[in-house]
């Protein structure tokens, strides 16, 4: 029997197809400008940094769960902004960043062949891949403006997971709470779990991202519902790789149960990390308005150049559009020195599309502006 790779099953890596693009941009003068990933370039905050350090002499496995005030900590800050009430510690679970979590989720809660994982196009491209490493079919649905429920998925027998993405990557877009209370109320009639990635909860903009576990969405209950929260944008910790969970106790404690036989834990020295990033706000406003400032000077100057912005009320992205296949986008602007994605890697609906990020520095941002005038 021919064995057929795992990898086989996945979609084809996209990015390696931007080479040709980055080298291109990297040939101007005064050096590349790469919007194309989201990846964090300012500092670890102080009080972050002080914390791993402390806890570097840590000689013991940690546990799965986390410490008990680690778990504090998730739980103070769901308070404090998720507006989420009456979570316990057997309501959160620390993950290993969130994009292990969420191609490794369906798989972890037994969700495999002959069953489905709906997920919103355009989207982050992770949703897909855990389906499908689950051996289970990914749908792709798409959430009307303003439509009670996810459009397209009225029948779908053996789904079991609903993936929400607010504020999405790559669109920025935010649902508010009716789209999100229809979402929700479609789900659990149909016993779906919504699993809600929120990992740019605090990056809105021009609206006010709303988590799943509000109780204005939820109705106070966090019965089939998990949220995902990330300190990758918002304390500058992609490289630590800190996430967590928190919704509800029965699956999560199904995954933490699972995820100990795995052995998924975070290093003691990141959960200790963790405690102080989500202590502070101080930091995470800091960096809020750096991005603000970012944003708003690469607006003008897409919006400059022609470009339209579509949605783009949140998250690290500008969602762009000049009416042409994304890729006339792509090799255009890297002819000016400026790197972005192409709308179709995220899916349907992005080939006219480019992913601008405001992850680069205030230098670099100054450049692209320069650039984007001339
Ligand atoms: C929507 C979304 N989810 C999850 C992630 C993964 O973040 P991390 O693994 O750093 O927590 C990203 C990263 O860009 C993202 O955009």
């Amino acid at each position: 029997m021919t064995r057929v790779a795992v990898s086989a099953r996945l979609p084809v890596f996209p990015w390696d197809r931007l080479e040709p693009y980055k080298s291109a941009a990297a040939g101007h003068p005064d050096g590349i400008v790469d919007l194309s990933v989201g990846t964090p370039v300012d500092p670890v905050p102080e009080p972050v940094r002080r914390a791993l350090a402390a806890a570097a002499d840590s000689p013991g496995y940690p546990t799965v769960w986390g410490t008990p005030r680690l778990r504090e900590a998730i739980l103070g800050w769901c308070g404090r902004r998720t507006g989420a009430r009456g979570l316990d510690h057997a309501n959160v679970l620390p993950v290993i960043g969130s994009k292990e979590l969420v191609a490794g989720l369906p798989a972890q809660l037994g969700i495999g062949p002959g069953e489905k994982v709906a997920y919103p196009v355009p989207a982050y491209p992770t949703y897909e891949v855990g389906a499908l490493l689950a051996g289970a079919e990914p749908v792709p649905y798409r959430t009307g403006p303003g439509g009670p429920e996810p459009t397209g998925l009225e029948n779908v027998p053996g789904l079991r997971l609903l993936w929400l993405n607010s504020p999405s990557n790559p669109t920025g877009r935010v649902l508010g709470v009716p789209e999100l209370r229809a979402v929700v109320a479609w789900a659990r009639e149909r016993g779906v779990l919504v699993v809600s990635d929120e990992c740019y909860l605090e990056l809105g903009w021009e609206a006010e991202p709303v988590s799943v576990l509000h109780p204005e969405v939820c109705g106070g209950s966090a019965e089939g519902l998990v949220a995902v929260h990330s300190l990758s944008k918002r304390s500058n910790l992609a490289g630590y790789r800190a996430a967590f969970l928190a919704g509800d106790a029965a699956v999560l404690g199904e995954l933490l149960a699972v995820r100990k036989h795995a052995g998924f834990m975070l290093p003691a020295p990141v959960q200790a990390a963790m405690v102080a990033a989500l202590e502070d706000d101080a930091h995470a406003e800091e960096q809020r308005e750096r991005y603000a400032a970012r944003r708003a000077v690469l607006r003008e100057a897409l919006l400059g150049q022609g470009f339209s912005l579509r949605h783009s009320e949140a998250s690290l992205y500008l969602w762009a559009t000049r009416g042409e296949p994304c890729w006339e986008t792509v090799g255009g602007l890297s002819k000016q020195g400026i790197l972005v994605a192409p709308g179709e890697f995220y899916g349907p609906g992005g080939e006219e599309f480019v992913r601008v990020a405001l992850t680069a520095t205030d230098e670099r941002i100054a450049a692209a502006v320069r650039r984007l005038a001339a």
